[in-house]
């Protein structure tokens, strides 16, 4: 049997009806497991949930909002009642709009700290109970943001809630690590999805203008984030827990060099 065949399995995906969710969730079902799904969209989680059964795996659809810590606590014991045990937790719940902090408003910030930072915390805590619980070990993936490896002007408190993630993600790998529980990180850059294209669009830039920041000269879809979360959620994975893995084309190692406009070669300083 393929180390990747998910067979049996349930994974819970938070924000899971668009985006990398969405395209964890298929990944993940692809591979055979079955899902639960939370989001605020109700159309498009009934919309992946139908895709998810189109693969001739079982899933449901749980309005949760990722800011609401009893919503999300909701949302893994209805994936635990409905299909009697939890084996992948994917915590994608995510977003932020450009505003420097300056500007920002403590309602503003708190809103930021509670989608990027506090929406992960009921839903692990759960989950690991869960996995626990089963005593068959599990793995919970975070989707961090290479905004979370470096400084982001007009991003500061996301950044910061994206960093403690994979802190977070480290500790708990350490916490969690005697039951089988792992626990591991995607740092996602340039991924097309409903949000980045409001943020480039918000932005004046362009998506070519951002794929010459990219060594592989490109964007990507949400499916070449999701399989990454599903690898990770994998036995392929089993050796590998508390990792940050950059799903970026590049850019984390690249860090500034970049296709310079005029001359057409890699460059730092120079445009
Ligand atoms: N797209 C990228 O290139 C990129 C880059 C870095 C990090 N990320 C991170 O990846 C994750 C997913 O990003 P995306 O671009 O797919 O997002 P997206 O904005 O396209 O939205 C994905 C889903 O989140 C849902 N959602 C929004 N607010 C919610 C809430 N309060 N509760 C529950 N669901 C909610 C939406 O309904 C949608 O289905 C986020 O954590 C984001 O920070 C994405």
């Amino acid at each position: 049997m393929s180390r990747l065949d998910m067979t049996g399995r349930v994974a819970v995906v938070t924000a899971g009806a668009g985006g990398i969710g969405e395209g964890a969730a298929m990944a993940l079902a692809a591979l055979g497991a079955d899902i639960a799904i939370g989001d605020i969209d109700e159309a498009n989680g009934a919309r992946v949930v139908a895709a998810v059964q189109a693969l001739g795996r079982k899933a449901l659809f749980r309005p949760a909002n990722a800011m609401d810590a009893d919503q999300q606590r909701a949302l893994v014991a209805a994936a635990a009642q409905e299909f009697g045990r939890i084996d992948i937790l994917v915590n994608n719940a995510g977003g932020v709009k450009h505003r420097n902090f300056a500007s920002q408003t403590e309602r503003n910030w708190q809103n930021i700290l509670n989608l990027n930072l506090i929406s992960m915390l009921a839903a692990t805590q759960s989950a690991a109970e869960v996995m626990k619980a089963g005593g068959r070990g599990g793995a919970i993936v975070n989707v961090s943001s290479t905004e979370g490896l470096r400084a982001a002007p007009g991003f500061s408190v996301y950044a910061a809630c994206k960093a403690a993630m994979i802190s977070f993600t480290k500790t708990m790998a350490l916490e969690l690590g005697p039951d089988g529980i792992r626990v591991n990180c995607i740092a996602p850059d340039l991924i097309i999805t409903p949000g980045l294209a409001e943020l480039i669009d918000g932005s004046g830039e362009n998506m070519s203008d951002q794929a010459r920041y990219t060594p592989l000269g490109r964007s990507a879809k949400m499916e070449e984030a999701g399989d990454v979360i599903a690898f990770l959620a994998s036995d392929m994975a089993s050796w590998v827990t508390g990792a940050t893995l950059p799903v970026d084309g590049g850019c984390t190692a690249a860090a500034g060099w970049h296709i310079g406009e005029t001359s057409g070669e890699w460059a730092l300083y120079k445009a």
